[in-house]
């Protein structure tokens, strides 16, 4: 992208006051100041820029972000985060450079500040619909009815369908394997939440899941040819259903891009959920809607392999559904069983989805 000399000196007139005249910008580094355009500016290289107000002069450096795959800088909302946080601290520690204002290019090459955002917002449209948790609900204290069969299949052919649409850029692949294992919202954050000598754990038992998981880390990085496009967090609170099969989705999350295998264990994960709640075993209804969903989303898209990687996504629904914070309410008989369930899978090879109780053995 060209920076265009009016456009930085536009953003600079609204910082400093409209007197201000651009003197001259020049890439650190290099030595020849232009007055002109700035060809082929590229992101990552700061720019010395010097400018004139009335009575002195003034210079100042833009700083952006090289755009590249890996190290967490693929999307651009990840390098918005480094320079939001870089304005905000700064000025905090002594002898550090000060930062002036932090902001955006717009796809026109204007420069536009967002130094007064003190915290974001996201407007969406409203979403009619109720929560496909209800149904869960309810199906674990009445049973399942054709549209229960109906709606599972929706699901796993909507899944089917955004899996489908493939990527070719193993970085991403890795960082959504090294996220799910290692990120704040993922299995390493969760059990940093758990509480400090739990009933229902032994001592070193989080220590010995993540050495599991770390070990499923470097077994699945090679498997970049899965990268597709991912919901992200595709469990029932995400989830809201019109009449029939109707349905719409909320809240993707961490990526668009990704491991089917997240989305697919995201939902999967609740019907076990809900079954164990009631009987520390998945059985009944819940037990033939867990089965038709993996049925119908291995049919319909061949993925066997699906099942020899999708062990440490499990391990992250499971520590998110055993959570004393995100569901406080549970028995330790609950949590335990849970914790088996996990340690089993991760234990295995290749998930056998047809014989889930034994893993909550
Ligand atoms: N656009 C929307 N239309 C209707 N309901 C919504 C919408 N966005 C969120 N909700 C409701 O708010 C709940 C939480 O919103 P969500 O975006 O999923 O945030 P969170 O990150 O807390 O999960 C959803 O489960 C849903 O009930
Ligand atoms: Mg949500």
């Amino acid at each position: 992208m060209d920076l265009l000399r009016e456009n930085l000196e536009a953003y600079l007139k609204g910082l400093y006051g409209k007197e201000l005249s651009l003197l001259s910008v020049r890439k650190l580094g290099e030595t020849i100041p232009t007055a002109e355009d700035v060809k082929g500016f590229g992101y990552g290289s700061p720019l010395m820029v010097d400018y004139q107000l009335p009575g002195k002069k003034g210079s100042c450096v833009l700083s952006t972000m090289r755009v590249q795959h890996g190290f967490g800088h693929d999307h651009f909302s990840d390098r918005a985060r480094i320079l939001i946080w870089q304005n905000a601290t700064f000025s905090r520690l002594p002898k550090h450079v000060r930062s002036l204002d932090v902001g955006y290019f717009t796809s026109d090459g204007r420069l536009v500040s967002a130094g007064e955002a003190s915290e974001y917002f996201l407007l969406m449209e409203k979403i009619e619909g109720k929560e496909y948790f209800f149904d869960l609900e309810r199906v674990k204290e009445e049973g399942a009815t054709d549209l229960d069969h109906e709606r599972v299949i929706a699901l796993s052919d909507y899944l089917a369908l955004i899996h489908s649409t493939k990527k070719d850029c193993p970085p991403l692949y890795q960082r959504k394997i090294r996220e799910t294992v290692g990120d704040g919202e993922c299995i390493f954050g969760i059990l940093d939440d758990y509480p400090e000598n739990t009933t229902f754990l032994d001592p070193d038992e989080l220590q010995e899941i993540e050495k599991v998981c770390v070990e499923w880390r470097w077994r699945l990085r090679s498997k970049a040819h899965r990268l597709s496009m991912v919901h992200g967090d595709f469990h029932p609170w995400n989830i809201m259903f019109r009449e029939g099969t109707d349905f719409s989705v909320l809240d993707r999350s961490r990526g668009e891009w990704g491991e089917p295998a997240d989305d697919i264990t995201a939902l999967a994960m609740n019907y076990i959920f809900y079954s164990v709640q009631k009987s520390l075993r998945l059985t009944g209804d819940l037990k033939d809607l867990f089965e038709l969903f993996f049925e119908n989303y291995l049919e319909k898209t061949g993925d066997d392999e699906l099942l020899e990687v999708i062990a440490p996504f499990f391990a992250f629904r499971a520590v998110v559904v055993a959570s004393p914070t995100w569901y406080p309410l549970l028995s330790d008989d609950v949590r335990r069983a849970l914790f088996n369930f996990l340690e089993n899978v991760l234990a295995s090879e290749r998930f056998n989805y047809r014989d889930v109780n034994a893993y909550l053995d």
